[in-house]
């Protein structure tokens, strides 16, 4: 079977990224969280104090920069990795979370990671999830998937992975951060969140994580054959 780029876009806590490294397993393809990148950018941003408001600083920090997804064994998944440090964990911190919408509406920001990006899909056989994939990154992508779910049951999926690392955080925390996020990444100037005309939406308020997978993969099937 041809190898394909899928893309996943959708709004935060969809599920985007489980379908999406379940397909490259499956697959045999490379899966690539496009969101890491900018969650690692964002860390890197509040480390070094960058005032994100200004172009020249933002310039000088991105030159500093290195993003790498490196396989771990262990946890048997890529994982994100700034200037050699791996930074899978820290990244899905609240505390980077509730800036990395403001950092990602960046043009230079973006400019960055998207040229990586579509380094990454010149082979094909690429999983990728983001805002922007289907639209920007690989608008000729073969399968393109818009991911959607019921606001409540996104609210209560994140809710339920952040308290397992932090109990002390609370649901209307994590419901009033999921909003402040869409709204910027459906507003912003550059690349906003939105359907590629091409994509067909994949509403999971009411399928189980295998439902879902069973679909997506006979969609990457049938986009293969189509080839
Ligand atoms: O998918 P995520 O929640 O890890 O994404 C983190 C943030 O990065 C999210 O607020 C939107 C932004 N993002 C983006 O603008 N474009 C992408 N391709 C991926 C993520």
């Amino acid at each position: 079977m041809k190898k394909i780029i899928v893309t996943i876009d959708g709004w935060s806590s969809c599920g985007k990224s489980t379908l999406a490294k379940q397909l490259a397993q499956e697959l045999g393809y490379i899966y690539v969280d496009s969101g890491a990148m900018y969650r690692a950018i964002t860390l890197y941003f509040l480390r070094n104090h960058v005032d994100w408001t200004n172009p020249e600083e933002v310039h000088e920090a991105l030159e500093n920069i290195s993003l790498e997804f490196v396989f771990n064994p262990i946890s048997d998944r890529s994982e994100m990795h700034l200037n050699e440090e791996n930074v899978e964990y820290v990244i899905r911190d609240l505390v980077v979370a509730e800036k990395v919408s403001e950092v990602a509406a960046i043009k230079e920001v973006r400019e960055f990671a998207v040229a990586q990006q579509q380094q990454m899909g010149k082979g094909k056989g690429i999983v990728m999830d983001g805002r922007d994939i289907g639209t920007v990154v690989f608008p000729k992508a073969e399968l393109k998937l818009f991911m959607t779910a019921d606001n409540a049951v996104r609210v209560e999926r994140r809710f339920k992975e952040l308290f397992e690392k932090n109990p002390n955080i609370s649901l209307e925390e994590v419901k009033a951060n999921l909003e402040m996020r869409d709204y910027i990444d459906s507003n912003r100037e550059v690349s906003p969140l939105r359907k590629a005309e091409d994509a067909i939406i994949l509403d999971n308020t009411n399928l189980t994580p295998e439902e879902q997978f069973k679909k997506a993969l006979r969609l990457v099937h049938d986009s293969s054959k189509a080839m």
